[in-house]
């Protein structure tokens, strides 16, 4: 990559990006298919924006320019779904599980206790590696989840550290219920819905909650319910962690309230599949955490040919899937999922930001954000057929 020329004396600088073999649009009025590709492409970007995209040999005069040598630019992976704000590990619960122990979420009481114990530098530092981590990935937006404080104290610092790194913040106080709320799930959904969303409230642009009532920790559906309902008159968008460990209501509950995404998604019957259809919810795919977890992969297929709009993300979290790889979770999904690689891309890109209720990221049409990703490679394609390989990077201009 090189970057040649001078910036303007005054007034925004523009900057030619070259040299593109093929660009990802996201745009179908722009290129060809539904990822509206565009072969020797050029595009410029003026104060952080797409000011102009198309072929290279129509392309307007700039203040400088940067010629990628051949390489492929996707839009910036969006993912709309993870918690990195922890400390502690839990490497031995992962080796456990590849030896045949089940998941059920019971770890997340390590974590919390961890972070509960953790100074904020000590919880800054370790959000920011994994950020940086990301970034280096292709990752241009992230969602952040607290969730391992559970007290009035802890999520709120969560939440305040998450805002440190993104916008896109969410209070998830309804993780777990802790240990010292054992057989008193009622008071902890109390304080979840009362002092503890009053206070995480103005740091949260989300609520989420594990519903899950096969999980000892986990929440029932009229918790569930109560967490979202409380969290949409407090002005937050809604979240569900859904039927990730067996099939329950999460997804419908979802989808009847008006939730952003259903997250999981792992087991789901035909009423849920006929519910995402009719509804405005995203069906958001974690391939990560079924690896992690040796769990069977949900069925993507099923869910596209449903006309449900489906986003791919890491849930890059210490305890079910500790990756925080978009372009893993890329090829997991083509792999394992039965996604195409141009599906997975959308889903990984436009998909999430749909999840987010977003329209100026996941996308390169003129005016959205240039949130870039560039491949070392001259496809997309290569983003499935060389998984493992740090292939994107995010393009910084
Ligand atoms: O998305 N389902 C609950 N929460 C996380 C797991 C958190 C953990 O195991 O620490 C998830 O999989
Ligand atoms: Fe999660």
């Amino acid at each position: 990559m090189s970057v040649e020329g001078p910036g303007s004396p005054s007034g925004p600088v523009s900057t030619l990006v070259t040299g593109v073999a093929e660009l990802v649009t996201n745009d179908p009025e722009r290129g060809q298919g539904p990822l509206g590709i565009v072969e020797d492409a050029a595009l410029v970007v003026e104060s952080g924006r797409v000011a102009w995209v198309g072929p290279a040999y129509q392309a307007p005069a700039a203040d400088q320019r940067t010629h990628l040598g051949g390489r492929a630019v996707v839009p910036g992976f969006v993912d709309s779904h993870a918690h990195l704000v922890f400390a502690g590990d839990r490497a031995a619960e992962f080796e456990a599980r590849m030896s045949g122990q089940p998941y059920d979420g019971g770890g997340i009481a390590s974590t919390v206790a961890s972070t509960r114990a953790a100074t904020d530098q000590q919880l800054r530092a370790g959000l920011a590696r994994l950020v940086a981590e990301m970034r280096r990935q292709g990752t241009t937006t992230v969602e952040v989840k607290s969730g391992y404080g559970l007290t009035v104290h802890d999520e709120v610092r969560s939440l305040r550290l998450a805002a440190e790194v993104t916008p896109e913040t969410t209070y998830l106080g309804a993780h777990v219920v802790p240990r010292e709320y054992v057989g008193r799930t009622d008071d902890y959904v109390a304080l979840v819905t009362g002092e503890m969303l009053a206070a995480c409230a103005p740091h949260a642009r989300w609520v989420d909650v594990f519903c899950e009532p096969g999980a000892a920790s986990a929440f029932d559906a009229d918790a569930a319910r109560a967490v979202l309902e409380a969290g949409a008159r407090a002005g937050l968008g809604l979240r569900v962690h859904a039927n990730q460990l067996g099939p329950g209501p999460g997804v419908r509950l979802a989808v009847e309230l008006g939730a952003a995404s259903a997250d999981h998604c792992t087991h789901l019957c035909d009423a849920d599949v006929d519910a995402l259809a009719g509804g405005s919810t995203v069906a958001t795919l974690l391939p990560s955490i079924e690896f992690s977890t040796r769990s069977p992969y949900p069925d993507a297929q099923r869910l596209l040919s449903a006309g449900i709009t489906v986003a791919l993300a890491t849930d890059c979290n210490p305890g079910s899937g500790y990756s925080s790889s978009m372009p893993f979770c890329l090829a997991l999904a083509v792999r394992e999922m039965g996604m195409t690689t141009a599906q997975a891309l959308w889903s990984a890109t436009m998909g999430g930001a749909r999840a987010l209720r977003r329209d100026d990221i996941g996308h390169l049409a003129v005016g959205a954000r240039a949130d870039l990703a560039v491949l070392d490679a001259p496809s997309y394609r290569h983003l499935a057929y060389r998984p493992g390989v740090p292939l994107a990077s995010t393009l910084e201009l």
